[in-house]
C-alpha cells in the first residue's frame, strides 16, 4: 500500500473515482491542472467514472449547435489526457437519464437556504441577471445526483467546486439518516498545486471557460503562438523588487504563474525561485508559456486527430453510458423503494 498526496493506493480492489466538466465552454488550463490532469494521472489505479455534464451546461444559456461540438470535443481531450476508454468509463450525462431522476428525489432532499449559500450559485446569477433559472439554483442538487449515483470514494476538483461536494456529503447524510446506509460519503479530491488557477490579466479572478479571450485565458486547444502571446500579456505584480517569489496576498500575478509552471514541469516553488533567481518577469513570463505550450501539444494533436474520427468517439460514449447507466440503476432502484415508490 503506498500513499500518494493523501489518496491511499492499494492493489486489493480499485477504489472509485468519479467527476466531470460541463461542456459550457472551451476547456482551459484551470480545468486541465485543476482536474483532467489529476484523474489521468490517477486513471490505472482506480475504477473511474468521468462525464461531461450537458444537463449543468444549460443552466446557463447556450448555442446548441456549440454546447454538441464542445460536448464531443471534451470526450476528444478527455481521451487525449490520457484517459484511456477501455479503462475509464467516459459517458454523456444526457445519455444516462438516473443523473436526472436522482437529482429530482434530491432536490426533496436539499435546503433552500443550503442551495442559497452556494457561491456559484451567487456568482452566477450576479453574471446572469436575466436568467436566474431553477436549474442554476438547484444545480447542486444534481450534482449530487452524479456524485451519489457511482457510490465513488474520490471526486477529484479544483478549489470551487469543494463546496458543491461538500453539500453533497450534506444531502446524502440526511438522506442515510432517514433511510438507511444508501449512500457512501465520498472525498473531494483537491490537488495540491493547480486547485486554482487565476486569469493572466486579473490574477484575482478564476480562470473560467465561460468567459471572453480577452480575459485571460488559456484554452486547451489554443495554438502554441495564441499561448505565447497569452503568457507575454500576463499581468505581473507593480511591485519593485521584480523578482519571482511566491507570495499569494502581495504577488498574486508572480505567483499564479508560479502555481501554473510548477504543475506544468513538478518544480517546487524553491526551484523555481532558485532557476530564475536574478531574472526578473520579463525571463519568466515566456518561460511559463513554454511549459504551457509542451504540456499541452500533445493533448491538442491527439484532441484534433479524435475530432476527425466521429465514429470512434460515438462508440466510446455509447458504451460508456452503457456501462454508467448499469451502476446507476443499481443506486436508483434502491433509492426509489426506500422513499416508497412502487415498484415497476
Ligand atoms: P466546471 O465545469 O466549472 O469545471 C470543471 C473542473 O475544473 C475545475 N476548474 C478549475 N480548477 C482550477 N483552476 C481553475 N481556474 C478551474 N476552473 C475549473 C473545477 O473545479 C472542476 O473540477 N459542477 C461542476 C461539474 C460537475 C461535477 C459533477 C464535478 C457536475 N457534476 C459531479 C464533479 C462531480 C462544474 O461546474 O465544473
Amino acid at each position: 500500500m503506498t500513499m500518494n498526496d493523501g489518496i491511499m493506493e492499494t492493489t486489493a480492489p480499485k477504489k472509485r473515482m468519479l467527476s466531470g466538466i460541463k461542456p459550457s465552454g472551451d476547456l482551459t488550463l484551470g480545468s486541465y491542472l485543476g482536474a483532467i490532469k489529476n484523474w489521468a494521472e490517477r486513471a490505472d489505479s482506480y475504477e473511474c467514472f468521468y462525464f461531461m455534464a450537458d444537463l449543468h451546461a444549460i443552466t446557463v444559456r447556450q448555442n446548441p449547435a456549440d454546447l454538441r461540438r464542445r460536448t464531443l470535443e471534451q470526450l476528444a481531450q478527455y481521451i487525449a489526457c490520457g484517459l484511456d476508454p477501455e479503462k475509464n468509463t467516459l459517458f454523456i450525462q444526457s445519455h444516462v437519464h438516473q443523473h436526472a431522476e436522482l437529482g429530482w428525489v434530491l432536490d426533496c432532499y436539499a435546503m433552500f437556504g443550503e442551495l442559497s449559500r452556494m457561491t456559484q450559485f451567487k456568482d452566477k446569477s450576479a453574471k446572469n441577471a436575466d436568467n436566474i433559472n431553477g436549474g442554476l439554483f438547484t444545480y447542486p442538487a444534481l450534482m449530487a445526483a452524479d456524485i451519489l449515483l457511482y457510490q465513488p470514494d474520490y471526486v477529484p476538483v479544483g478549489e470551487d467546486q469543494k463546496q458543491h461536494v461538500e453539500l453533497c456529503h450534506t444531502i446524502a447524510r440526511r438522506f442515510n439518516g432517514i433511510y438507511g446506509d444508501v449512500f457512501k460519503l465520498p472525498e473531494a479530491f483537491v490537488p495540491k498545486v493547480g486547485a486554482r488557477i487565476m486569469s493572466l490579466t486579473n490574477p484575482t479572478a478564476k480562470m473560467s471557460k465561460s468567459e471572453n479571450e480577452d480575459t485571460g485565458r488559456v484554452l486547451v486547444m489554443d495554438t502554441p503562438e495564441t499561448i505565447m502571446r497569452q503568457f507575454k500579456r500576463a499581468i505581473t505584480d507593480s511591485d519593485t523588487e521584480n523578482c519571482v517569489r511566491y507570495d499569494r496576498e502581495n504577488k498574486p500575478g508572480v505567483s499564479n504563474l508560479m502555481t501554473i509552471y510548477s504543475a506544468c514541469t513538478g518544480k517546487t516553488y524553491e526551484q523555481i525561485q532558485t532557476e530564475f533567481a536574478g531574472m526578473g518577469y520579463g525571463k519568466f513570463k515566456p518561460a511559463v508559456g513554454e511549459a504551457v505550450v509542451e504540456t499541452l501539444r500533445p493533448i491538442r494533436e491527439e484532441a484534433v486527430r479524435l475530432m476527425k474520427d466521429k465514429a470512434y468517439l460515438e462508440g466510446v460514449y455509447r458504451a460508456g453510458a452503457e456501462k454508467a447507466s448499469y451502476v446507476a440503476e443499481k443506486t436508483l432502484r434502491k433509492v426509489y423503494k426506500k422513499v416508497g415508490f412502487v415498484a415497476k
